[in-house]
């Protein structure tokens, strides 16, 4: 809570372990969409190769397309590139304390519309596994969410801006205009380097967070080689 990303290095988790410590911290979700591995389907791999290049290159929180969003992930480091493939963070409460008197008045009891359709749809972005008809099948299964912008984090009481490029797809009760402009202003603040962190991977290292009050973003800047993370991800409560 104090931290909202830990970091640690030289741990050499199997994937039973890995789920192990996922579930010390709640109950585990299993992704519709990304690919899972096999004996662990808590798993998620986020693998990126010389022959099919992907990485969540955007700033996001994960899975706010669901209802009840996580409340945090711990990823570790499978296959590193020789140079970059790091990850950053951003403190979403500092974004929104950052937040002009005026903005924040206006985003107050707002709500933005979550969905998975940009990364994981027919014309996505992300890594994705699924088939078509299981995309399809999951707008049934999924439909877009009704999440505040501005959030209270539920065990520290703490404002947080939770917005992100990735699964926000509109605002209730705002013109698409009004909507479009205000979104590039909430959207903003991630690119301020003074609220991030970045981390170098090296092998042994796991990264946590907490989802309901960060962002972050895997830097694409290793060219053709090969980087392989695998990811836990705990169940959390529908934001308020
Ligand atoms: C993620 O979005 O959870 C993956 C981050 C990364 O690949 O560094």
């Amino acid at each position: 809570m104090d931290h909202k990303v830990l970091f640690f290095r030289n741990q050499e988790l199997t994937s039973a372990q890995h789920v192990e410590y996922g579930k010390a911290f709640g109950e585990l979700e299993i992704h519709p969409f990304t690919s899972n591995l096999e004996e662990q389907p808590e798993i998620i791999v986020l693998e990126s190769t010389p022959e099919n290049f992907v990485a969540a290159e955007s700033w996001h929180s994960d899975v706010t397309f669901r209802e009840c969003p996580p409340k945090g992930s711990v990823l570790v480091g499978r296959v590193l590139p020789p140079y970059g493939g790091d990850t950053a963070w951003a403190d979403m409460q500092l974004a929104y304390e950052r937040l002009s008197d005026d903005l924040k008045e206006q985003i107050e009891g707002l709500y933005a519309i979550h969905s998975y359709e940009k990364v994981f749809g027919a014309n996505r972005t992300g890594h994705r596994h699924a088939v078509d008809e299981v995309v399809e099948k999951a707008k049934e299964q999924y439909p877009p969410q009704r999440h505040p912008i501005v959030r209270t984090h539920p065990e520290t009481g703490i404002k947080s801006l939770f917005i992100n490029r990735n699964f926000v797809t509109g605002s209730v009760g705002m013109t698409q205009d009004v909507c479009r402009s205000r979104r590039h202003r909430l959207y903003e603040p991630v690119n301020r380097l003074e609220i991030t962190c970045r981390f170098r991977w090296q092998p042994g290292s796991v990264a946590q967070w907490d989802n309901r009050c960060t962002q972050h973003y895997a830097i694409p800047d290793y060219g053709g080689f090969h980087r392989r993370m695998e990811r836990v991800t705990m169940i959390g409560d529908r934001p308020r």
